[in-house]
């Protein structure tokens, strides 16, 4: 009886193993992996943009170089499908875990998991809220970001020699990414003045008495078709009788890219009446656009530089050495300040796109046309 008893202990063992590498092996089924030594788990966003597929391959690239196993994941914007893909890398025992989240306040009790566990925590390009349970923060100058477009804005349109009224139409991104009112801030900082002074206005009178106001103009999920259909229906509803939009303050590509697709279906012409737009990431899409200007600028955050800080990170924590940080005051979560790496954004306009975006290396001039 004992006896048949134990056999029947080792198949189930055998079976629930057999079902459990299954299961992971599925899961994991874009990217490597392998024993929990040395694991590293990288989490992101989406597939969806282009700058998060490029950031999730240059990472895990540097990181298996460096003798690393990882596990890679792409949660598809949904913030329960990166919930489950945390715990399961958390059930794997990583060194280190590196998120770019989707939600950042939404990751506290899975977060909690992983202290438990000790695995350290890096937020990635997005800070995690309302959590102790975040080591090291890094990204670009946010904030910095919307300031460049402002100062772009101020500059193209001639505010500070007294040029004026223009009709602006404001943008910001997705209500649940913490960058996204960085970005606003930075940039409403800049233009805000003109706004009271009357040099610009607001056609169609979206409420921005503050930075804090931002959330009355933020497209969810950075979707390009819904700030399409946004700007679709700001044209149909206050740009009547010959009124056009003059400049457009959109925080970054994705978005750009349905406003612009709106503006052409509008009948706006490249060289008449077509206004300044911003924008950022560098998406190839966009600096195609820009070269055929219909996109003015974009700000470029060389993402393979943000790559490279955090392969950094993780080392000098895995090798229990200093953490290289750069700034620890920006980025309070509502539990603590967390300790960050901020990389610079530059500008890149038309004018540049060949000896910024081509010299470095980050497109090939064929991939562009040039
Ligand atoms: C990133 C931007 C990106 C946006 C949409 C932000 O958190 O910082 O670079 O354009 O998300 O994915």
């Amino acid at each position: 009886m004992a006896q048949k008893l134990r056999v029947f202990a080792a198949v189930a063992m055998a079976a629930t193993l057999a079902a459990t590498t299954a299961c992971s092996s599925s899961r994991d089924e874009d990217s490597s992996s392998g024993s929990s030594s040395n694991l590293i788990g990288i989490a992101m966003p989406t597939k969806s943009l282009e700058r998060w597929n490029n950031d999730g391959a240059h990472l895990n690239d540097l990181l298996t170089k460096a003798g690393y196993t990882t596990t890679l994941q792409y949660a598809d914007n949904k913030v329960d499908q990166q919930i489950t893909q945390l715990q399961n890398m958390i059930n794997q025992n990583p060194k280190v875990l590196v998120v770019a989240s989707i939600d950042g306040t939404a990751l506290s009790p899975v977060l909690e998991k992983a202290a438990q566990q000790k695995i350290k925590v890096i937020a990635y390009d997005r800070l995690i809220n309302a959590t102790p349970n975040v080591d090291y923060y890094a990204t670009f100058d946010n904030y910095q970001v919307g300031k460049l477009q402002g100062e772009y804005i101020v500059k193209q349109l001639g505010l500070d020699a007294g040029k004026g009224p223009f009709n602006l139409e404001p943008f910001a991104g997705s209500s649940d990414d913490n960058n996204a009112k960085f970005f606003f801030s930075g940039a409403w900082d800049v233009l805000k003045p003109y706004v009271d002074s009357g040099k610009v206005v607001i056609p169609s009178g979206k409420k921005l008495a503050s930075d804090a106001d931002w959330k009355n103009v933020s497209i969810d999920g950075w979707s390009s078709q819904k700030a399409q259909s946004e700007m679709d229906n700001r044209i149909n509803s206050f740009y009547t009788g010959g009124k056009k939009v003059d400049v457009v303050l959109s925080p970054n590509d994705s978005l750009a890219l349905g406003i612009e697709q709106s503006l052409e279906s509008k009948g706006y012409k490249v060289g008449t009446d077509w206004p300044v737009i911003t924008g950022q990431d560098a998406d190839l899409a966009n600096t195609k656009n820009m070269l055929a200007g219909k996109q003015s600028m974009t700000v470029w955050k060389d993402t393979r530089t943000l790559g490279d800080q955090v392969a950094k990170m993780v080392d000098q924590i895995v090798k229990g050495s200093a953490v290289e940080t750069n700034d620890t005051s920006s980025y309070n979560n509502g539990v603590k300040v967390v300790p960050s790496y901020l990389l610079a954004p530059v500008v890149v306009t038309k004018d540049d796109v060949k000896t910024k975006l081509v010299d470095s290396g980050f497109y090939t001039a064929d991939k562009l046309g040039l």
